[in-house]
Protein backbone atom coordinates (compact mmCIF):
# COMPACT_ATOMS: atom_id res chain seq x y z
CA UNK A 1 0.00 0.00 0.00
CA UNK A 2 1.40 3.55 -0.96
CA UNK A 3 1.45 6.05 1.74
CA UNK A 4 -1.14 7.94 0.04
CA UNK A 5 -3.93 5.02 1.07
CA UNK A 6 -2.39 4.92 4.08
CA UNK A 7 -2.65 8.30 5.38
CA UNK A 8 -6.47 8.09 3.84
CA UNK A 9 -7.72 4.92 5.66
CA UNK A 10 -5.32 6.91 8.74
CA UNK A 11 -8.19 10.28 7.74
CA UNK A 12 -11.20 7.72 7.56
CA UNK A 13 -10.19 6.04 10.78
CA UNK A 14 -10.06 9.04 12.80
CA UNK A 15 -12.82 10.56 11.07
CA UNK A 16 -14.99 7.87 12.10
CA UNK A 17 -13.57 7.86 15.86
CA UNK A 18 -14.06 11.53 16.34
CA UNK A 19 -17.52 11.62 15.29
CA UNK A 20 -18.31 8.52 18.00
CA UNK A 21 -16.66 11.07 20.79
CA UNK A 22 -19.95 11.59 23.19
CA UNK A 23 -17.78 14.35 25.34
CA UNK A 24 -14.89 16.43 26.16
CA UNK A 25 -12.70 13.44 27.67
CA UNK A 26 -13.13 11.53 24.88
CA UNK A 27 -12.52 13.96 22.15
CA UNK A 28 -9.17 14.93 24.08
CA UNK A 29 -8.05 11.19 24.39
CA UNK A 30 -8.26 11.44 20.74
CA UNK A 31 -6.75 14.31 19.99
CA UNK A 32 -3.31 12.85 22.20
CA UNK A 33 -3.81 9.75 20.22
CA UNK A 34 -3.64 11.09 16.59
CA UNK A 35 -1.94 14.74 17.60
CA UNK A 36 -0.38 14.34 20.69
CA UNK A 37 3.72 13.69 21.17
CA UNK A 38 3.82 10.00 20.16
CA UNK A 39 0.66 10.14 18.04
CA UNK A 40 0.00 8.63 15.67
CA UNK A 41 0.34 11.44 12.96
CA UNK A 42 3.37 12.87 14.85
CA UNK A 43 5.01 9.66 14.54
CA UNK A 44 4.57 9.51 10.40
CA UNK A 45 6.42 12.92 10.59
CA UNK A 46 9.02 10.83 11.83
CA UNK A 47 9.41 8.71 8.75
CA UNK A 48 10.12 12.07 6.86
CA UNK A 49 14.26 11.10 7.22
CA UNK A 50 13.82 7.65 6.17
CA UNK A 51 12.49 8.61 2.80
CA UNK A 52 14.45 9.40 -0.45
CA UNK A 53 15.38 13.73 -0.16
CA UNK A 54 12.97 14.05 -3.69
CA UNK A 55 10.13 12.40 -2.08
CA UNK A 56 10.42 14.10 1.33
CA UNK A 57 8.59 17.73 0.15
CA UNK A 58 5.45 15.66 -1.23
CA UNK A 59 5.46 13.11 2.42
CA UNK A 60 5.64 16.13 4.58
CA UNK A 61 2.86 18.03 2.08
CA UNK A 62 -0.05 15.60 2.88
CA UNK A 63 1.21 14.55 6.46
CA UNK A 64 0.14 18.24 7.39
CA UNK A 65 -3.01 17.99 5.47
CA UNK A 66 -4.09 14.74 7.08
CA UNK A 67 -2.96 16.48 10.35
CA UNK A 68 -5.08 19.77 9.42
CA UNK A 69 -7.74 17.71 8.31
CA UNK A 70 -7.75 15.76 11.63
CA UNK A 71 -7.67 19.19 13.43
CA UNK A 72 -10.69 20.12 11.36
CA UNK A 73 -12.49 17.07 12.26
CA UNK A 74 -11.72 17.74 15.95
CA UNK A 75 -13.03 21.05 16.13
CA UNK A 76 -16.41 20.56 14.34
CA UNK A 77 -16.51 17.37 16.53
CA UNK A 78 -15.70 19.78 19.56
CA UNK A 79 -18.61 22.17 18.39
CA UNK A 80 -20.98 19.65 18.45
CA UNK A 81 -20.27 18.17 22.18
CA UNK A 82 -20.13 22.29 23.66
CA UNK A 83 -23.56 22.35 22.10
CA UNK A 84 -25.25 19.63 23.06
CA UNK A 85 -23.37 19.79 26.79
CA UNK A 86 -24.82 23.36 26.68
CA UNK A 87 -27.95 22.28 25.87
CA UNK A 88 -28.16 19.58 28.23
CA UNK A 89 -27.20 22.22 30.95
CA UNK A 90 -30.09 24.54 29.92
CA UNK A 91 -32.47 21.59 29.59
CA UNK A 92 -31.32 20.74 33.54
CA UNK A 93 -31.97 24.63 34.56
CA UNK A 94 -35.02 25.45 32.48
CA UNK A 95 -37.93 25.89 34.51
CA UNK A 96 -41.16 26.07 33.46
CA UNK A 97 -43.08 29.37 34.86
CA UNK A 98 -46.78 28.42 34.24
CA UNK A 99 -46.35 25.61 37.04
CA UNK A 100 -47.81 27.14 39.68
CA UNK A 101 -45.69 28.11 42.88
CA UNK A 102 -45.48 25.78 45.60
CA UNK A 103 -47.81 27.36 47.85
CA UNK A 104 -46.21 28.54 51.50
CA UNK A 105 -49.14 28.09 53.89
CA UNK A 106 -49.03 30.50 56.61
CA UNK A 107 -50.14 29.68 60.35
CA UNK A 108 -52.42 31.68 62.51
CA UNK A 109 -52.87 31.64 66.26
CA UNK A 110 -54.60 29.28 67.82
CA UNK A 111 -58.69 30.14 68.59
CA UNK A 112 -58.05 30.40 73.03
CA UNK A 113 -54.83 32.66 72.27
CA UNK A 114 -57.34 34.96 69.62
CA UNK A 115 -60.47 34.93 72.38
CA UNK A 116 -57.31 35.70 75.18
CA UNK A 117 -56.20 38.89 73.40
CA UNK A 118 -59.99 39.73 72.59
CA UNK A 119 -60.77 39.40 76.23
CA UNK A 120 -57.57 41.22 77.26
CA UNK A 121 -58.42 44.03 75.18
CA UNK A 122 -61.75 44.31 76.66
CA UNK A 123 -60.44 45.09 80.41
CA UNK A 124 -57.51 46.99 78.81
CA UNK A 125 -59.76 49.69 77.18
CA UNK A 126 -61.82 49.48 80.27
CA UNK A 127 -58.79 51.23 82.80
CA UNK A 128 -57.83 47.50 83.64
CA UNK A 129 -53.84 46.05 83.48
CA UNK A 130 -52.36 42.82 82.28
CA UNK A 131 -50.48 40.85 85.14
CA UNK A 132 -48.68 37.55 84.58
CA UNK A 133 -47.28 35.36 87.48
CA UNK A 134 -45.94 31.81 88.38
CA UNK A 135 -47.38 28.94 87.08
CA UNK A 136 -45.62 26.84 90.09
CA UNK A 137 -46.91 28.98 92.91
CA UNK A 138 -46.44 28.97 96.71
CA UNK A 139 -49.47 27.29 98.97
CA UNK A 140 -49.41 30.60 100.97
CA UNK A 141 -50.12 32.83 97.77
CA UNK A 142 -52.25 30.13 96.17
CA UNK A 143 -54.53 29.57 99.53
CA UNK A 144 -53.93 30.79 103.02
CA UNK A 145 -53.39 34.31 101.58
CA UNK A 146 -56.78 33.70 100.19
CA UNK A 147 -58.61 33.24 103.24
CA UNK A 148 -58.35 29.07 102.57
CA UNK A 149 -57.18 27.86 105.49
CA UNK A 150 -55.63 24.01 105.77
CA UNK A 151 -58.82 22.40 106.43
CA UNK A 152 -60.67 23.58 103.08
CA UNK A 153 -61.71 21.15 100.56
CA UNK A 154 -60.24 22.99 97.76
CA UNK A 155 -56.72 22.39 99.10
CA UNK A 156 -57.09 18.33 98.94
CA UNK A 157 -54.80 16.60 96.88
CA UNK A 158 -57.29 15.29 95.00
CA UNK A 159 -58.05 18.72 93.25
CA UNK A 160 -54.63 20.18 92.81
CA UNK A 161 -51.10 19.00 91.36
CA UNK A 162 -48.56 19.34 94.80
CA UNK A 163 -45.05 19.38 93.87
CA UNK A 164 -43.93 19.16 97.42
CA UNK A 165 -45.05 20.00 100.39
CA UNK A 166 -45.07 23.67 100.13
CA UNK A 167 -45.22 24.11 96.39
CA UNK A 168 -48.30 23.44 93.36
CA UNK A 169 -49.24 23.75 90.33
CA UNK A 170 -51.55 27.54 90.91
CA UNK A 171 -54.79 26.13 90.79
CA UNK A 172 -56.17 29.76 89.53
CA UNK A 173 -54.59 32.97 89.02
CA UNK A 174 -56.19 35.06 92.03
CA UNK A 175 -52.40 33.92 93.68
CA UNK A 176 -51.29 36.99 90.87
CA UNK A 177 -53.59 39.43 92.71
CA UNK A 178 -52.41 38.74 96.08
CA UNK A 179 -48.31 39.19 94.82
CA UNK A 180 -49.96 42.45 93.14
CA UNK A 181 -51.71 44.02 96.08
CA UNK A 182 -48.64 43.03 97.75
CA UNK A 183 -46.49 44.81 95.53
CA UNK A 184 -48.78 47.77 94.93
CA UNK A 185 -50.22 50.47 96.77
CA UNK A 186 -54.51 50.68 95.89
CA UNK A 187 -56.20 51.66 93.84
CA UNK A 188 -55.39 49.10 91.24
CA UNK A 189 -57.32 47.16 88.35
CA UNK A 190 -55.87 44.29 87.03
CA UNK A 191 -56.58 41.04 85.09
CA UNK A 192 -54.43 37.89 85.47
CA UNK A 193 -55.00 35.69 82.48
CA UNK A 194 -52.55 32.58 82.29
CA UNK A 195 -52.70 28.39 82.48
CA UNK A 196 -53.77 27.29 85.83
CA UNK A 197 -54.04 23.30 86.91
CA UNK A 198 -56.82 21.12 88.78
CA UNK A 199 -57.21 17.08 89.03
CA UNK A 200 -60.33 17.11 86.04
CA UNK A 201 -60.50 15.22 82.57
CA UNK A 202 -63.90 15.18 80.77
CA UNK A 203 -65.65 16.94 77.66
CA UNK A 204 -66.15 19.79 79.95
CA UNK A 205 -62.88 20.31 82.46
CA UNK A 206 -59.21 20.26 81.73
CA UNK A 207 -56.71 19.16 84.01
CA UNK A 208 -54.85 22.38 82.36
CA UNK A 209 -56.76 25.40 81.42
CA UNK A 210 -56.12 29.23 81.03
CA UNK A 211 -58.42 31.49 83.45
CA UNK A 212 -58.32 35.66 83.74
CA UNK A 213 -59.33 37.23 86.65
CA UNK A 214 -60.39 40.36 87.85
CA UNK A 215 -59.56 42.56 90.49
CA UNK A 216 -60.25 46.23 91.08
CA UNK A 217 -59.43 48.00 94.35
CA UNK A 218 -60.76 51.08 95.83
CA UNK A 219 -62.38 53.25 98.20
CA UNK A 220 -66.15 52.99 96.94
CA UNK A 221 -65.97 49.90 94.88
CA UNK A 222 -69.41 48.32 95.36
CA UNK A 223 -71.51 45.25 93.83
CA UNK A 224 -72.93 47.56 91.27
CA UNK A 225 -69.74 47.85 89.81
CA UNK A 226 -68.82 44.47 89.35
CA UNK A 227 -71.98 43.81 87.93
CA UNK A 228 -71.26 46.67 85.42
CA UNK A 229 -68.02 45.09 84.46
CA UNK A 230 -69.33 41.97 84.16
CA UNK A 231 -72.28 42.94 82.10
CA UNK A 232 -70.24 45.23 79.92
CA UNK A 233 -67.93 42.11 79.32
CA UNK A 234 -70.56 40.27 78.18
CA UNK A 235 -71.92 42.16 75.75
CA UNK A 236 -68.23 43.25 74.48
CA UNK A 237 -67.07 39.35 74.38
CA UNK A 238 -70.12 38.11 73.21
CA UNK A 239 -72.55 40.67 71.00
CA UNK A 240 -75.03 43.15 72.26
CA UNK A 241 -77.53 40.76 73.16
CA UNK A 242 -75.86 39.05 75.72
CA UNK A 243 -77.09 39.64 79.27
CA UNK A 244 -75.84 38.21 82.70
CA UNK A 245 -77.02 37.32 86.32
CA UNK A 246 -75.66 36.57 89.42
CA UNK A 247 -77.08 33.85 91.65
CA UNK A 248 -75.43 33.79 95.55
CA UNK A 249 -72.85 30.89 95.88
CA UNK A 250 -69.62 30.84 98.29
CA UNK A 251 -65.67 31.20 97.50
CA UNK A 252 -63.68 31.68 100.03
CA UNK A 253 -61.55 34.81 99.65
CA UNK A 254 -65.15 36.95 98.50
CA UNK A 255 -68.06 37.99 100.66
CA UNK A 256 -70.67 38.68 99.34
CA UNK A 257 -70.06 35.81 96.29
CA UNK A 258 -71.69 35.11 93.21
CA UNK A 259 -72.13 32.99 90.42
CA UNK A 260 -72.68 34.16 86.70
CA UNK A 261 -74.92 32.84 84.27
CA UNK A 262 -74.16 34.85 80.86
CA UNK A 263 -77.30 34.99 78.25
CA UNK A 264 -76.29 33.96 74.64
CA UNK A 265 -77.60 32.75 71.63
CA UNK A 266 -81.61 31.47 73.81
CA UNK A 267 -79.29 29.52 76.57
CA UNK A 268 -77.79 30.77 80.01
CA UNK A 269 -73.88 29.65 80.27
CA UNK A 270 -72.66 29.41 83.72
CA UNK A 271 -69.16 30.85 83.01
CA UNK A 272 -67.87 32.67 85.97
CA UNK A 273 -67.21 32.99 89.42
CA UNK A 274 -66.93 36.67 91.50
CA UNK A 275 -67.84 38.62 94.94
CA UNK A 276 -66.53 41.73 96.57
CA UNK A 277 -63.18 41.01 98.32
CA UNK A 278 -63.38 39.39 101.77
CA UNK A 279 -61.77 41.63 104.33
CA UNK A 280 -59.18 38.80 105.42
CA UNK A 281 -57.83 39.23 101.94
CA UNK A 282 -56.71 42.66 102.62
CA UNK A 283 -55.55 41.46 106.03
CA UNK A 284 -53.09 39.25 104.37
CA UNK A 285 -51.83 41.80 102.19
CA UNK A 286 -51.96 44.48 104.37
CA UNK A 287 -54.58 46.75 103.47
CA UNK A 288 -56.89 48.44 105.76
CA UNK A 289 -60.42 46.40 105.13
CA UNK A 290 -61.91 49.85 106.62
CA UNK A 291 -60.52 51.93 103.78
CA UNK A 292 -60.83 49.34 101.01
CA UNK A 293 -63.12 48.09 98.98
CA UNK A 294 -62.08 45.81 96.17
CA UNK A 295 -64.18 43.39 93.30
CA UNK A 296 -62.74 40.17 91.72
CA UNK A 297 -64.05 37.41 89.29
CA UNK A 298 -62.56 35.13 87.62
CA UNK A 299 -63.11 32.87 84.37
CA UNK A 300 -62.04 30.08 82.37
CA UNK A 301 -61.07 31.01 78.68
CA UNK A 302 -61.99 27.46 77.25
CA UNK A 303 -65.71 28.52 78.41
CA UNK A 304 -65.73 31.58 76.91
CA UNK A 305 -64.34 30.44 73.81
CA UNK A 306 -66.99 27.08 73.71
CA UNK A 307 -70.21 29.50 74.76
CA UNK A 308 -68.73 32.22 71.65
CA UNK A 309 -68.39 29.58 68.86
CA UNK A 310 -70.55 26.99 70.03
CA UNK A 311 -67.41 24.06 70.88
CA UNK A 312 -69.09 21.01 72.82
CA UNK A 313 -66.04 19.18 73.74
CA UNK A 314 -63.29 21.41 75.41
CA UNK A 315 -60.93 18.88 74.66
CA UNK A 316 -60.79 19.86 70.96
CA UNK A 317 -59.21 22.87 72.23
CA UNK A 318 -56.30 20.96 72.97
CA UNK A 319 -56.37 18.13 70.61
CA UNK A 320 -54.56 20.03 67.56
CA UNK A 321 -56.69 18.50 65.01
CA UNK A 322 -56.07 20.80 61.80
CA UNK A 323 -59.76 19.44 61.14
CA UNK A 324 -60.67 21.71 64.01
CA UNK A 325 -58.34 24.31 64.52
CA UNK A 326 -58.35 25.85 60.53
CA UNK A 327 -62.21 26.73 61.44
CA UNK A 328 -60.56 30.17 63.26
N1 LIG B 1 -60.61 31.98 91.82
C1 LIG B 1 -61.93 31.47 91.56
C2 LIG B 1 -61.80 30.13 90.84
O1 LIG B 1 -60.75 29.82 90.36
C3 LIG B 1 -62.72 32.38 90.68
C4 LIG B 1 -63.04 33.65 91.39
C5 LIG B 1 -62.22 34.73 91.28
C6 LIG B 1 -64.17 33.73 92.19
C7 LIG B 1 -62.49 35.88 91.93
C8 LIG B 1 -64.44 34.90 92.84
C9 LIG B 1 -63.63 35.95 92.70
O2 LIG B 1 -62.73 29.37 90.79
Amino acid sequence: MGYKEELKSILDEAEDEINQAHNSKELNDLRVKYLGKSGIVTTLMKRLKELAPEERPNFGKVVNELRDSIEEILEEQKERITEAEKANVYQKLWVDPTIPGARRSVGHLHILTKVQRELEDIFISMGFSVVEGPEIEESWFNFDALNTPEWHPARDSHDSFYIDENLLLRTHTSPVQVRTMLSRKPPLAIVSPGRVYRRDYDATHLPMFTQMEGLYVDRDVTVKHLKYFLEEFAKRALGESARIRLRPSFFPFTEPSFEVDIYFNGRWFEVLGCGMVHPNVFKNVGYDPEEWRGLAFGFGVERITMVKYGVKDIRDLVRNDLRFLENW
